[in-house]
């Protein structure tokens, strides 16, 4: 049994609706997932909920709900929210199943029979926003904390500490040593910066019960629930144990019940998350599977965060982006194409409806939709939709154009990949427009240069359709399917040129992206 090329996703707070990052992010996710599929490679794409915590018990008691029948509520509009971004995830994990919280506690105790834990007391200042205790050095100036904290409280408590002191220095090394395993480069650099400047802090991974109880029971000690990232984070080898992942069972001691597959799974080849939670991933996660004797992930994919309109996304302004609206308006490849053009994977991102509508209109409906609808039409029109013979002006373009994606691919550079196709785009137009075969059409004596330029142009639409998969699967298909070609254009061995036949009858063009005059108020 083979290892797959395994992604995850970080795992959302039920505690509102999804939004543009939540969106985002799983996009990002996807056409990683898809494109090492297209690859020929195994992939498991995994995703979810993160349920528990002070956040969601909060939430559900202002909705007057028990805290497992909010979750369950919302889970089913998260799950549709997957189904609408035409997610290919191979799970979807919540924190609150059975499956979960059996590993989350089969960790525990063997941390705790193995003295990675201690239980002491403290007094400190604690965010109940951020289920956390805030320290000294965070104060502003003029005393307070600072607002992302919310409302913090003086706090003296019992609870069970992680060691994380003694795995420092090793971590650093680790991160060090392999300059891919955090990316972007600057990132990596701001947690070397953190580790070298700071000494950590033991991590508190338990909550007294007589404050939080929504949360999973620490097993060796029934007056806590457990931090809810401590859970939070196991969700990613959770689910590979379930599934019968051996090195992570063997690991964790977990014996899941619901044990019906054996798949190869971890360490995970990407976590992609955003740049807020890096500290979550890069130090704590890395230590909880060093004590585990777990090999670490071989890759955190940082993305930065979506503004609208130069500001912070906020439900209380209205200042949002509501990705359902935008795609049941646009179509949902139109949106995944333009979060993924837009913003590389790294910085933040600014969304404005103006510069959504002008990608649209130039790229889609200008760029790749003008040129699949004249290239499949003008092949109807003057040869009856009959795929002349092999002809390779285009070719070593259109090689290019897959070897620079595949490479970019590989190397999860999602918008570059989209620049080398779109490269092809453009210089198919331009072909067009230098070829001219509306005139050649007119000459009887230019039938056969009209036949030369008709196969280069609808070839390089099969190509393009092969690239385009990952990122706009409905688009490919379309484009396939207007070219009559059976099934869908996922392997990018696809994209050799030559795949058309000479005789082969193409079906009806129709309109990929209709023109639109300007975005929908
Ligand atoms: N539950 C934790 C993650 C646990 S992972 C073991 C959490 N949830 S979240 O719902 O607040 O955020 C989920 C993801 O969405 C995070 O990676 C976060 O960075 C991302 N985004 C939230 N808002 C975002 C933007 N405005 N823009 C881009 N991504 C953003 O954190």
């Amino acid at each position: 049994m083979s290892k797959r090329f395994y992604i995850t996703t970080a795992i959302d707070y039920v505690n509102g609706q999804p939004h543009l990052g939540h969106a985002y992010e799983k996009i990002l996710a996807d056409v990683i997932a898809r494109s090492r599929r297209a690859l020929g490679e195994e992939v498991f794409f995994l995703t979810g909920l993160d349920e528990h915590g002070q956040k969601v018990q909060q939430a559900a008691q202002a909705d007057g709900k028990s805290a497992q029948a909010y979750c369950d509520e919302l889970a089913a509009s998260w799950s549709a929210f997957v189904a609408k971004l035409g997610l290919t995830n191979d799970d979807f994990v919540r924190t609150t199943s059975a499956r979960h919280k059996e590993v989350v506690q089969a960790i525990l105790t063997k941390l705790h029979a193995e003295g990675h834990f201690y239980q002491a007391s403290t007094e400190g200042f604690y965010s109940t926003k951020e289920e956390t205790f805030v320290t000294e050095k965070e104060r502003l100036p003029d005393g307070t904390f600072p607002a992302s904290y919310g409302e913090v409280v003086k706090l003296s408590e019992t609870n069970w500490y992680f060691k994380l002191g003694a795995h420092q220095q090793w971590l650093f090394d680790h991160i060090e040593a392999n300059p891919s395993f955090i990316q972007p480069d600057y990132r990596r650099n701001e947690v070397l910066g953190f580790l070298k400047n700071n000494t950590l802090e033991d991590l508190c991974i338990s909550r007294p019960a007589a404050r939080l109880t929504w949360g999973i029971p620490i097993p060796f000690d029934p007056a806590y629930v457990t931090y809810v990232w401590f859970d939070a984070l196991v969700n990613y080898i959770s689910v590979p144990a379930a599934l019968g992942d051996s090195i992570v069972r063997g690991a964790t001691n977990s014996q899941p019940s619901t044990l019906n597959s054996q798949l190869s799974l971890w360490p995970a080849d990407a976590h992609v998350i955003g740049k807020d939670i890096v500290k979550f991933h890069a130090v704590y996660w890395p230590i909880m599977l060093k004590a585990m004797n777990l090999p670490l992930p071989k890759q955190l994919l940082v993305h930065g965060w979506w503004q609208k309109d130069g500001a912070k996304m906020s439900k209380s302004t209205g200042n949002v982006v509501d990705p359902v609206a935008v795609i049941d308006d646009w179509g949902l490849d139109a949106f995944r194409f333009y979060v993924v053009r837009e913003l590389d994977i790294g910085p933040d991102g600014n969304w404005t409806d103006t510069g959504f509508a002008a990608r649209y209109q130039a790229e889609l409906a200008n760029g790749l939709g003008n040129l699949v609808n004249r290239s499949l039409s003008m092949l109807k029109r003057y040869r009856n939709g009959i795929i002349p013979p092999r002809h390779d002006e285009l070719s070593a373009d259109a090689a290019k154009a897959a070897a620079d994606t595949i490479a970019h691919l590989r190397a999860s550079e999602l918008q570059k990949a989209l620049h080398s196709i779109w490269i092809l785009v453009t210089r198919a137009n331009q072909y067009v427009d230098q070829t001219a075969p509306f005139k050649l059409a007119k000459d009887p004596a230019q039938a056969a240069r009209l036949d030369e330029v008709l196969y280069n142009l609808v070839e390089s639409c099969r190509v393009l359709a092969v690239l385009l998969y990952p990122f706009i699967p409905g688009t490919a298909a379309k484009i396939y399917s207007q070219l009559n070609l059976p099934g869908t254009p996922d392997k990018l061995s696809g994209a050799a040129w030559g795949g058309l036949p000479a005789g082969y009858a193409i079906g009806e063009p129709a309109a990929l992206f209709p023109r639109r005059d300007s975005p929908k108020a």
